[in-house]
């Protein structure tokens, strides 16, 4: 008997088919403020809608579900997604800020939680995890994404599909996860959002596909393409990378959203009027249109005369539109089909079972935050005791909004408990605040930040009068803590920046308290990797807090005050310099490595002095001292296939509980092509008493040496050579003791 999908497909009509393919967002929902049926309640009512988005109730879900079956002939239901990218109503870490705690089963957590949440509220599908791997902080999305290695990518990505997904996209409490952007969003030439990728496939195989690769491999259900162009083909009309790669090589079955207006942003990539950039875009295997109804407007003329056009390259019959139409819609209806929602078209809309506690949610987003900061500098100024008479100065001192970061579009800002109170709770004593300086300095910033309707909380006072109410307070007390950094607007998407680094009175700020000679311990909230110049060289004390979601604040007082013990490590290369980009650990070997002693600079650079502070990939501190003993290996050549294990001692020297990330790089000296001068092979997480000693092992396959070989994409090959090669391991991407294992052919 066939299925309900093929009965469906069987007696739907060419117009029912095209509707299932567009997508769009509540909006306003079904009525205007004039009483007026909506567009979106009009398509409703023609049955021109598979999905909407961005619904904000489960009343309103329900009511545009009904709308949807009272406009279908064959009563098929609509899907409903939502924007959860850290969190839905709970706001977590941004996912940039969670990366830095390097434990997957935490993201899991995290995505696990969002998931019931939003899964209350009548969501089926989630537009997250974003995975593009990143290693340009003048793009703003970076605070989406996972950072800059391939491998910690991957494990996140996997993991926060198997958090929002569970064993079934249908069970209670579980929604669709949405792999996205696809791909290589994260690598703009210019560094400026939507920009396009031109990039080497071996990059492309080696550093972005990886965690969409591992995002299909855990079960994701759909995946969305990205606004860019990859080596001269617009994403939207990517049939190599979509039908060839992601679903020929990857096996992916699941369904294919285009961006909000992706497909109708061909024509502005140049590949044509409506009709081609449609022909293009369901010919490359974009399967739902969001937000353009491009599909709606252009399938219909298309699947009764085709398209030949010359100029653009595109030619395909009548017949092969249809076919199209029909190889998406079926893909629409398995989807909702594995929703539940064939069955019962109000699954998920009707109130849930347990929702999770927000109290639950709160403390999991202050577990999360407290994971999440990474101690870049401690001379033994930090923990403080709670006796300790706090100045807490600058413009996070008390800030609430920025808090959520960027992407919180289901967050309350009222929900986030300020740095001042969190400490005052903490410790039973309120400290004494001062702004210190604004979030954004420059009145043609706050101008411009304003126009597109952000509040910037500005304190009239000049600058002068601000920094001068810091320093009196700071007079008055044992220790300084500065709450310095970046406004939730100024990363994020089309948040590009051409200089990543502080505001210019933050720098004045923390010059003016270093003059006090007082202990200043230096927090920085912000969405993307700043170089810190010399703030990193003036605070006695470094925490790198990004913006931490409902609990940042109390995740911060957590760790000054010991309360939790910092454990975060960099998932991106914090530059020494704002021109330092594109930017990673992973900077492929060449003819003249720097340093080296062709290069006339340490850093390689004339104007950026030796000095110069870079925190690397991997980095972070804790509270005491984990000391690792020599490596060794099982076995120093070995056979394809032959197990090799890498051991190594670590032992906790500190007064407390420490979680210690061990991480395990290698590099491959004699290869076909150049090469990563190092990547990431492995990583273990291990929590360690104190005085603890504790032996980690690294099982090490042939398989982690192999690297693609590709003249094109479809020529591509993953090779892997005998030879030497040298493993290296540590607490990060640069301190680290190698040693050298030799596979035979
Ligand atoms: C945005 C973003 C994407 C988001 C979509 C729907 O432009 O690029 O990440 O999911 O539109 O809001």
């Amino acid at each position: 008997m066939k299925g309900k999908v093929e009965r469906l497909m069987a007696e739907m009509t060419p117009a029912e088919k095209i509707g299932q393919l567009n997508l769009l967002p509540a909006g306003e929902g079904l009525v205007t403020g004039a009483a007026q049926a909506t567009t979106l309640a009009q398509r409703l009512d023609a049955g021109q809608v598979g999905a909407v988005f961005g619904t904000k109730s489960l009343a309103s879900a329900r009511a545009m579900q009904e709308r949807a079956l009272a406009g279908s002939r064959l009563k098929i239901p609509l899907f409903f997604g939502e924007d959860v990218i850290h969190g839905h109503r709970t706001i977590f870490p941004l996912p940039v800020a969670l990366a830095c705690s390097w434990d997957p089963s935490l993201v899991e957590e995290t995505a696990a939680f969002a998931a019931a949440e939003a899964a209350a509220e009548g969501q089926h599908v989630v537009f997250s995890p974003m995975i593009d791997v990143s290693r340009d902080p003048r793009w703003g999305r970076v605070a989406e994404s996972p950072g800059e290695d391939p491998l910690l990518a991957s494990r996140i990505a996997a993991a926060a599909v198997r958090g929002y997904q569970g064993a079934d996209i249908a069970g209670p409490g579980r929604v669709a996860a949405c792999l996205k952007h696809f791909v290589a969003y994260g690598a703009p030439l210019s560094g400026r959002d939507y920009d396009n990728a031109s990039l080497a496939w071996e990059d492309l195989l080696g550093i972005y596909l990886p965690p969409f690769a591992a995002g299909c491999a855990a079960g994701a259900a759909c995946v969305m393409a990205s606004f860019n162009a990859v080596n001269k083909v617009p994403m939207h009309a990517h049939a190599q990378l979509i039908e060839g790669w992601l679903r020929g090589t990857t096996g992916f079955d699941g369904l294919v959203l285009s961006d909000y207006t992706g497909v109708k942003e061909l024509i502005a990539h140049g590949l044509g009027p409506a009709p081609v950039a449609v022909a293009r875009a369901l010919f490359a295997g974009i399967d739902m249109d969001m937000v353009g109804e491009d599909y709606l407007r252009e399938l219909p003329a298309l699947a009764k005369a085709g398209i030949d056009a010359a100029d653009a390259g595109v030619a395909l019959s009548a017949a092969a539109i249809r076919d199209l139409i029909n190889r998406s819609c079926r893909r629409v209806l398995t989807f909702k089909d594995r929703l539940g929602l064939l069955d019962n078209p109000f699954r998920g809309l009707v109130a849930a079972g347990a929702v999770p506690t927000r109290q639950d949610g709160r403390k999991l987003a202050r577990t999360a935050a407290a994971r999440s900061v990474v101690l870049l500098k401690n001379d033994a100024v930090l923990p403080l005791s709670t006796g300790t008479r706090v100045a807490l100065v600058g413009p996070f001192a008390r800030d609430r909004r920025n808090m959520l970061g960027t992407w919180a579009v289901s967050g309350n800002s009222d929900d986030v408990v300020p740095l001042d109170q969190a400490v005052a709770t903490l410790t039973g004593r309120a400290p004494k605040t001062a702004w210190g300086v604004n979030i954004v300095e420059e009145a043609w910033l706050e101008q411009r930040l304003n126009v597109h309707g952000v509040t910037v909380e500005r304190d009239g006072r000049s600058e002068a009068e601000l920094v001068d109410e810091a320093l009196a307070l700071a007079r008055q007390a044992d220790v300084i803590v500065a709450a310095v950094g970046e406004a939730k607007e100024h990363a994020g998407e089309s948040s590009s920046c051409l200089s990543p680094s502080l505001p210019a009175p933050h720098h004045h700020l923390i010059a003016a308290l270093k003059a006090t000679g007082k202990p200043l311990v230096v927090v920085v909230f912000a969405g993307r990797p700043l170089a810190l110049g010399a703030i990193a060289e003036a605070a006695d004390a470094l925490l790198y807090a990004w913006h931490g979601g409902i609990a940042g604040p109390e995740g911060v007082a957590d760790i000054l005050f010991g309360a939790a013990a910092p454990s975060g490590r960099l998932c991106v290369t914090l530059p020494a310099h704002p021109g330092e980009v594109p930017l990673s650990y992973a900077e492929e070997t060449t003819g003249r490595p720097n340093p080296g002693h062709f290069q006339k600079f340490l850093t390689g650079w004339l104007d950026l002095p030796d000095s110069a502070m870079r925190y690397p990939f991997g980095f972070g501190l804790g509270y005491g001292e984990i000391r690792y003993g020599l490596p060794s290996l099982s076995i120093a050549q070995a056979a394809p296939g032959e197990p090799v294990v890498l051991t190594i001692g670590i032992e906790n020297r500190g007064p407390r509980e420490a979680i210690e990330t061990v991480q395990l790089y290698a590099s491959d000296p004699v290869a076909r092509i150049t090469r990563p001068s190092r990547f990431l092979i492995d990583f273990q997480q291990v929590t360690l008493r104190a005085g603890e000693r504790r032996e980690v092992s690294f099982r090490i396959d042939a398989g982690q040496f192999r690297y693609p070989v590709a003249p094109s994409l479809e020529t591509a090959e993953w090779v892997r050579d005998p030879g030497l090669v040298r493993l290296h391991v540590g607490p990060n991407s640069r301190d680290t003791q190698s040693l050298e294992l030799t596979w035979l052919a």
